[in-house]
């Protein structure tokens, strides 16, 4: 079960934001670690500098996990990080402790026990673990085994279960948009459909929700099975109403059976077993067919990895801060096993587990889209 811990947060009030209200009761020493895991994304930074900035403020000490879960399995590779390391990192994309692409320290041999060798080895009472479904996983592993740990929600994604917001989302909604709005004029200019393949493995949140910021015309996502001649049907009757030019969003996970291999099928995988979805070309493939079947200048672009580079949005920036500080209170409290999330607008708490299952993206949005199609 999930709780709420505070009341309505609103703009004006944001620098007495209740997350970070702890009282002389619950205060003791204690040496908190921070690992980022999975994909990075922009926001991770603001998190670090937040957990850190109110651990030292309050004379507690924060160390920092190198490169995900791996950094937790050997000796270890944990490095102290204090006010100086986190200067002018607000602003800055990436994670400045790095992160193990999809490193399972569960499917390694005798991996658990390095885990948990490493946090008393380095002393760590409480470990906050940010990422998403896969780190998170992993995490509530070690909380099923009895260790400290805290989580926040990261991933581009956005497709943890509970939370209203993942850290990193926002930025990467924005580089969608922007991206449409630069294919919509040379689209137009040229009168050709443009093919943009976003992230989304498996689901469809940036798919929609960049889509319609960015007033895609169609948006295919893995979500809602849509077939090749569907979207070639679609193009063809805007071409009939009137419309010379047309842009689709497809997210990277996207079925279109028929066109191409399910995830499922596809034989190039990562580290975690998982489909790596992107080299499907799943852009290249919708684009090729269309011009093929319609006759139409047809372009593809991947947006790829600039989705998930650069710096982050002011709203990624802000929430990440307040979850940061919101996770630094937790562990103060000893408020182990959950998550910092977004519900209705607050900062609230919700077990590791729940959070952890992904969640497909609203269809009542997804409709909602439709309807601009
Ligand atoms: O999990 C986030 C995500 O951005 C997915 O949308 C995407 O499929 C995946 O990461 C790609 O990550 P990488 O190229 O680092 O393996």
């Amino acid at each position: 079960m999930w709780s709420c811990t505070q009341t309505q947060w609103s703009w004006p009030g944001w620098w007495c934001a209740p997350e970070h209200a702890i009282s002389a009761s619950t205060w003791r020493v204690m040496r908190i670690g921070i690992l980022t895991g999975g994909g990075d994304a922009p926001g991770l930074n603001a998190a670090v500098r937040a957990v850190v900035r109110s651990a030292t403020a309050a004379g507690n000490s924060v160390v920092g996990v190198r490169n995900g879960w791996s950094g937790l399995l050997g000796d270890g590779d944990v490095v102290e990080v204090g006010r100086t390391e986190v200067a002018g990192i607000l602003q800055l994309g990436g994670t400045i402790l790095g992160t193990s692409s999809r490193h399972n320290p569960l499917k390694s041999d005798g991996g658990c026990e390095q885990v948990v060798g490493n946090l008393r080895r380095h002393a760590i009472d409480t470990l906050v673990a940010i990422g998403g479904d896969g780190t998170l996983g992993i995490a509530a592993h070690f909380v099923e085994r009895g260790e400290a740990v805290i989580g926040l929600p990261k991933t581009i994604d956005n497709d943890l279960s509970v939370t209203e917001y993942c850290i990193g989302f926002d930025s990467a909604v924005a580089v969608v948009a922007e991206a449409l709005d630069r294919l919509h004029t040379t689209a137009a200019s040229h009168h050709r459909v443009m093919v943009l393949e976003v992230m989304g493995r498996d689901t469809g949140w940036l798919g929609v929700v960049g889509g319609m910021a960015g007033g895609a015309d169609m948006i295919v996502i893995p979500e809602v099975p849509v077939g090749p001649d569907e979207v070639v049907a679609h193009l063809e009757a805007r071409r009939a109403a009137g419309s010379d030019f047309s842009i689709v969003v497809v997210s990277e996970g996207a079925q279109l059976p028929g066109l191409l291999p399910s995830a499922a099928e596809f034989g190039i995988t990562d580290e975690l077993g998982r489909a790596q979805i992107s080299k499907r070309g799943v852009g290249e493939r919708l684009a090729v067919l269309i011009e093929s079947r319609t006759g139409w200048e047809t372009r593809a672009t991947v947006l790829g990895h600039t989705q998930r580079g650069g710096s982050p949005s002011a709203y990624d920036r802000v929430w990440a801060t307040r979850l940061g500080a919101a996770a630094y209170t937790m562990a103060v409290e000893g408020d182990l096993g959950m998550v910092a999330v977004v519900r209705k607008g607050a900062i609230a708490r919700a077990p590791i587990a729940d959070v952890a299952r992904q969640q497909s993206v609203s269809l009542d949005l997804y409709r909602l889209a439709q309807l601009f199609f």
